[in-house]
């Protein structure tokens, strides 16, 4: 039995909190060990965190922090099983606000590796250093003393063959691993991270002042500018985060990031709630996307329901489901609790962007129109019709022949289609025109680039460069040719023939989000579609743009030859449509 007194903070724990404690599988991969050490380093009060592996974390995982340390005592306690600085008894586990509390994190990972372990505290005249090479504590010897903690974990499941099988790639370990990190910077806007593998830097996160900023640096800039913040709070919890717009949904779930008590985790409970607070305002086939905090009082949620801590369960789930239900709808439909739009949302309205080069039928860009709402030209002619009988009988328009009538609100074209009332979304239904020819250029192998004459260096992390650059022969393929320039530029150089104006900028974001899940979608067709989407919802007319009536002809003729399809590449509606028997109908002219 290890005795402890007053000057050490790590106790044994009393053998029933220890029963009650679940045993579990901890160390499942390399990013359970990153996140495990995470953990403990968040827990030690850091203010920087650097994570460095080798191989996916095969080779090396190592953790450097510039938190409390350990003395010497507490780290030879740190790998006993159940010794931890963070509980003290039964009761305690009804209120946890660290990370970490079941002592068995340390010396889980050191069963099934070699752990070096560097620390000081800020007091220690001389610092610690101990290797722990499966589960066995051996050399202990002094080390210069620098505040904070260093953990070194090799040979990583050296000892277990059946283990290390059941690994993937490096390439997909040290995906996992930048979750973890990513995860772990989501929640703790205030720390800074920095990640590399084989000594190239992935990720580095400097330390920011608001989880938007944070959320800034982990997600492309598109998920913000379409996202809606989220603030509620009643008594025992309260929701932060962004959720995206509804009509910016994409058949996209990245992200959806939970974090209960900064805890990242699944819950069906709140994934089920924002569903429902979606409902119907989600467009077909497109889904949710958030990120999402939820803080409850920590004698409401039991986080000791799972092995690596993945999952929580609420003393008041029907509390709960309420709470994230209510705030995600009352946002969406901008009711009560919802606060003022923000600025990214004005701004984005306001951009230079929604004002757009229509293409001719050559597909070449003409001038750009004027500004002025188009209404048709109220003549003299049509002031008569209003007082006498038209002098041409009532005819008509041959089956198929388009009449432009008009634009309402900068956005919807108003047309008569033969005999029906045709109302269409400009934006969404040039979407679906640009992705059908697209897409038929693709299948026929007839896609081709059109080079950007002054193409800007695009800044992005080394980590998006890295996603491009692995699927940058794809992508050409698709007519986007994107060259690396520096560690985190990258040039757009063309883009596919027949698109109105792209902002490089924006669509690069987009097309982030598609690559990342690229990563997942198994089927090549699937990827170039929702590649093709992001394309032709770039190239398309924007909301906002007037246009003259030839031009709303020529829109509703292509989208009738592409087949009138109702919805655009994303889910959205393109069109509306009254014929004349339904307008007779309405009229109460039925029968005549
Ligand atoms: N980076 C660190 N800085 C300071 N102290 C640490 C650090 N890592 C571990 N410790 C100390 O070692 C103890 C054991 O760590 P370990 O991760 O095994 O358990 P825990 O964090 O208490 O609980 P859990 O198993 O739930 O993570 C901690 O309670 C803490 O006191
Ligand atoms: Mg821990």
């Amino acid at each position: 039995m290890l005795k402890t007194d007053d000057s050490t903070k790590i106790r044994l724990l009393p053998e029933d909190v220890i029963g009650r404690i679940a045993a579990g599988e901890v160390v499942e991969r390399p990013a359970a060990v990153v996140k495990e050490l995470l953990e403990n380093s968040i827990d030690a009060g850091s203010r920087s965190i650097s994570i460095d592996v080798k191989d996916g974390g095969l080779s090396l995982i190592r953790v450097t922090d510039d938190g409390e340390g350990m003395s010497r005592q507490d780290a030879i306690c740190a790998f006993q099983r159940h010794a931890t600085s963070k509980l003290r008894s039964d009761a305690d586990l009804w209120s946890i606000r660290t990370m970490g509390f079941r002592g068995e994190a340390l010396p889980s990972i050191a069963a099934v590796s070699h752990v070096r372990l560097l620390t000081a505290t800020r007091s220690d005249e001389v610092g610690t250093k101990l290797d722990v090479a499966g589960g066995l504590v051996g050399n202990m010897t002094d080390a210069p003393p620098v505040a904070g903690t260093r953990i070194e974990v090799t040979a990583l499941f050296e000892q277990q063959p059946a283990r290390k099988k059941f690994l993937k790639s490096t390439a997909t370990e040290c995906t996992h691993i930048i979750r973890v990190v990513q995860q772990a910077a989501l929640a703790w806007p205030a720390i800074q991270f920095r990640f590399t593998q084989n000594a190239q830097e992935l990720l580095n996160y400097p330390t920011v002042r608001s989880e938007r900023e944070r959320i800034a640096q982990v997600y492309p800039r598109a998920f913000l500018d379409h996202g809606l913040p989220l603030h509620d709070g009643q008594t025992g919890a309260s929701l932060t985060g962004y959720i995206i717009d509804a009509v910016h949904a994409k058949p996209s779930r990245i992200p959806q990031e939970l974090f209960v008590n900064r805890r990242p985790v699944r819950s069906l409970t709140v994934s089920h709630a924002v569903g429902e607070g979606y409902g119907s305002f989600l467009p077909r086939g497109c889904h949710p996307r958030f990120v999402l905090f939820l803080d409850v009082d920590p004698e409401r949620v039991d986080v000791n329901v799972h092995p690596t801590k993945r999952e929580v369960r609420f003393s008041d789930n029907e509390f709960i489901h309420q709470l994230v239900r209510r705030a995600v709808r009352q946002r969406l439909s901008g009711g009560v609790g919802a606060p003022g739009r923000d600025d990214t949302e004005v701004s984005e309205r306001a951009t230079p962007h929604v004002a757009v080069s229509w293409p001719d039928s050559s597909g070449m860009p003409t001038s750009r129109p004027t500004e002025t709402t188009v209404l048709p030209q109220p003549g003299p002619e049509i002031q008569l019709a209003f007082v006498s009988e038209a002098a041409e009988p009532y005819v008509r328009v041959p089956a198929g022949e388009v009449v432009a009538l008009g634009q309402i609100s900068r956005t919807f074209l108003v047309a008569q289609v033969g005999g029906d009332l045709v109302v269409v979304d400009q934006h969404t239904a040039h979407e679906r025109v640009l992705f059908e020819r697209l897409y038929r250029a693709w299948t026929a192998r007839s896609l081709q680039a059109q080079p950007l004459l002054l193409p800007d260096p695009l800044d992005l992390s080394p980590d998006h460069v890295a996603l491009i650059l692995r699927h940058q022969e794809e992508l050409g393929k698709l007519g986007l040719e994107i060259e690396p320039f520096g560690a985190t530029t990258v040039l757009l150089r063309s883009t596919p023939v027949g698109l109105g104006h792209v902002d490089p900028k924006v669509f690069l974001e987009d097309l982030l989000e598609d690559l990342h899940q690229w990563e997942r979608v198994p089927t090549l067709e699937a990827r170039v579609r929702s590649v093709l989407a992001s394309l032709a919802c770039h190239g398309a007319v924007r909301a906002g743009r007037s246009m003259k009536l030839d031009e709303i002809k020529v829109l509703v003729e292509e989208w009738r030859t592409e087949g009138e399809i109702t919805t655009c590449p994303h889910g959205r509606r393109t069109s509306f449509r009254l014929s004349t028997d339904d307008l007779e109908k309405m009229f109460g002219r039925a029968g005549w």
